[in-house]
């Protein structure tokens, strides 16, 4: 994820060692002991690699806890985001006063099934993604820039968005993605100016398609 981030957002990406890594009393609290295993592993990675980036913004050890949304509490002044899939796992953190929010995604690069396409995609993207070079699951980078915005907008604002209150717009060529949000959800939004749009980067491989955005102040 450092490729997609500014370079004093601070980001730390799961090595082999740090699924099974330690997790300070207040994590494991959070996790509770009925975890699945797989869900212990990614939770595991994740608070392992929030503390490797608090630490990269010079910061001490501190537990990163999940709130009653599963949204991650970072200590105060930091803004930071955590995702998993399968053997990727990255977190990362910058401080509040240089970004209002940060939000980042990665997924399985997999094509998805109509059905979910049109779940994720609003029918004026799906027509855009149509126009796209082959080869990329377009809808499943639009599924990742999707979460990546929620990731910055709900830490934020603390309301909920559909997957049709946001409109992506990508430049496959610079990989580089602007969000519309639904100026519904913009003008309910509980806090004062709330993002009308969210812009990032994302990347796709043969195996994953990932997604970051780092949102600046006011
Ligand atoms: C919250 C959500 C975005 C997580 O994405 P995911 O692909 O399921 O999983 P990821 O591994 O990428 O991310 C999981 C991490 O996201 C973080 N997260 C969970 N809820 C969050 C929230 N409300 N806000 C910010 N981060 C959140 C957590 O750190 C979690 O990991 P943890 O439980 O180990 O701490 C997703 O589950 C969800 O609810 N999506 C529906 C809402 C949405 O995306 N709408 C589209 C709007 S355009």
């Amino acid at each position: 994820m450092r490729d997609l981030l500014p370079p004093t957002v601070a980001v730390a990406v799961a090595g082999p060692q740090d699924w099974s890594g330690v997790l300070l009393p207040a994590e494991r609290a959070c996790l509770g002991d009925q975890a699945a295993a797989s869900r212990r592993r990614d939770f595991t990675a994740g608070r392992v690699c929030a503390r490797r980036a608090l630490a990269g913004l010079g910061l001490p050890a501190t537990p990163v806890t999940s709130a009653p949304d599963r949204s991650p509490v970072w200590p105060a002044g930091v803004v930071g985001t955590i995702t998993h899939t399968r053997d990727y796992c990255a977190a990362a953190a910058a401080h509040a006063a240089e970004f209002r929010s940060v939000g980042m995604d990665a997924e399985q690069h997999r094509d998805l099934t109509p059905r979910v396409r049109r779940a994720i995609c609003l029918p004026e993207e799906e027509a855009e993604l149509g126009r796209l070079p082959a080869g990329v699951s377009w809808p499943t980078v639009v599924f990742s820039i999707k979460e990546t915005v929620y990731k910055v907008w709900h830490p934020l604002v603390g309301t909920w968005l559909d997957f049709h209150d946001a409109r992506v717009t990508l430049d496959p060529d610079a990989g580089t993605f602007t969000t519309q949000i639904a100026p519904r959800r913009v003008d309910a939004a509980p806090v004062p100016d709330p993002p009308a749009s969210i812009a990032g980067r994302f990347a796709v491989d043969a195996a994953l398609v990932r997604s970051a955005a780092a949102l600046p102040p006011r």
